[in-house]
């Protein structure tokens, strides 16, 4: 085996970052599930939906789209086709069904089956899309990213998450998963 296919993945900074937001976002899937499986409790759905927005998309989607993805495309990766296209158009898909999960959850007689419709398929498309950027796009990063890249992404990442979500509210989000996780 040459010496370059035996390089480690998914070490660098910036990249460890996301895929520690993979661990929770797992972990936020499971209590959504565990919310789905019995009557919905609106107060636990209504959390999890701020999860869905301000953590999943506004957060860690932000990152990947706002730096992350242009940054692959500046080392010469194409953003209008294959994996980065893909991953962009799955972002736009999840955004969709949390909206609309939202206008049911907002109406006064909701339709609580298609509520739970809705976010199963939520569930079930950001898992395979977790799945694609850990097995496929997040190796591609590593391989044509450098030490200055990764450097950089790791400290525009920081910095995004201050100037957008506010100081703390990452962590806020990480406590209370992790509590709702115990009770499921
Ligand atoms: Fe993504
Ligand atoms: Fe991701």
């Amino acid at each position: 085996m040459k010496k370059s296919a035996e390089k480690k993945f998914l070490t660098m900074e910036s990249i460890v970052k996301l895929l520690e937001e993979h661990r929770l976002i797992e972990k936020g899937l499971d209590v959504l599930e565990s919310i789905l499986s019995q009557k919905i409790d609106k107060n636990k759905l209504e959390y999890m939906l701020k999860f869905l927005k301000v953590f999943i998309d506004k957060c860690h989607h932000g990152k990947e789209e706002n730096f992350l993805f242009p940054r692959l495309e500046e080392r010469g990766l194409n953003l209008r086709a294959g994996p980065i296209a893909v991953m962009l158009s799955e972002h736009e898909q999840m955004r969709n069904m949390i909206a609309q999960i939202e206008k049911e959850v907002e109406k006064p007689e909701s339709d609580e089956e298609k509520v739970k419709r809705i976010a199963e398929d939520y569930v079930q498309a950001l898992r395979m899309h977790k799945l694609k950027e850990e097995s496929v796009l997040f190796k591609i990063a590593e391989q044509i990213l450098d030490e200055n890249d990764d450097k950089e992404l790791s400290e525009l990442f920081e910095k995004f998450e201050e100037e957008e979500i506010g100081k703390g509210v990452h962590e806020k989000f990480h406590k209370m998963i992790e509590e709702l996780e115990k009770k499921i």
